[in-house]
């Protein structure tokens, strides 16, 4: 089974798959928790390119650099452990790269969608949970330690979130219209709530969705 999480920087899903891991390792499960992009050795170079860099990188580009980190990911460690019937819990995955390059950078739908399915081989997650929040929200939380008052162009954000405001309020209007378009597998949590809350919600929603 492969789960995945999405939503904007700082809406909380490395908090969330924590939680989920540990909830995993308590019932004994093993499960196999992966972030994108990055992964492998390859990939890991990508990550540095596109996450820790200050290169300008045009939006095909950007769209080409998360895709060729992904089918590293996909084809060396993804499948495999899919293949051996391990459960495979992804931070991103291709709804990131159509609401980020997408609806944010602007790029084609269509022309981006069959990258996309050359860059996953048309493998989709099982369920998909959406941490839905205001990029205002996001961005407070990154800086909510330091207290420093709201800046895009801050040296402590990576390059994808010094991207803006405005780039940001339109991810998250893509991730609504992704959502809209794919209702069987998204579920949509309002990440303004407790962490813990948040949390009961998506194992109520998996004990559900797979009984035992
Ligand atoms: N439900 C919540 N309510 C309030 N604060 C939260 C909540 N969930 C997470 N946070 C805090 O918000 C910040 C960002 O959370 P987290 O790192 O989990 O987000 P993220 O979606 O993984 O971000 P990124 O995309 O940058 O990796 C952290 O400081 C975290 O403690
Ligand atoms: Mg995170």
């Amino acid at each position: 089974m492969l789960i995945t999480f999405e939503g904007i920087d700082g809406a909380g899903k490395s908090t969330q798959i924590k939680k989920l891991l540990a909830f995993f390792a308590e019932q004994q499960l093993e499960v196999l928790s992966l972030r994108e992009p990055g992964g492998t050795e390859v990939a890991e170079k990508i990550r540095e390119i596109l996450l820790e860099s200050h290169h300008e990188i045009t939006p095909i580009g950007e769209l080409l650099l998360f895709s060729a980190s992904r089918i590293e990911l996909v084809q060396k460690v993804i499948m495999p452990a899919l293949n051996a019937g391990q459960t495979v819990i992804l931070d991103r995955f291709f709804d990131s790269t159509t609401a980020y390059q997408g609806y944010g950078r602007g790029i084609d739908l269509e022309q981006l969608h069959s990258i996309i399915s050359l860059s996953t081989g048309g493998l989709k997650p099982d369920i998909t949970f959406y941490l839905d929040l205001l990029p205002e929200e996001a961005m407070q939380r990154k800086f909510f330690a330091s207290s420093l008052p709201l800046a895009f162009e801050d040296e402590r954000l990576d390059r994808m979130e010094r991207s803006g405001l405005d780039f940001f309020k339109k991810v998250r209007q893509g991730y609504h219209a992704i959502m809209q378009s794919n209702p069987e597998r998204f579920v949509a949590l309002d990440a303004t709530e407790a962490p813990d809350k948040i949390h009961c919600k998506i194992i109520r929603i998996l004990k559900d969705r797979y009984p035992g």
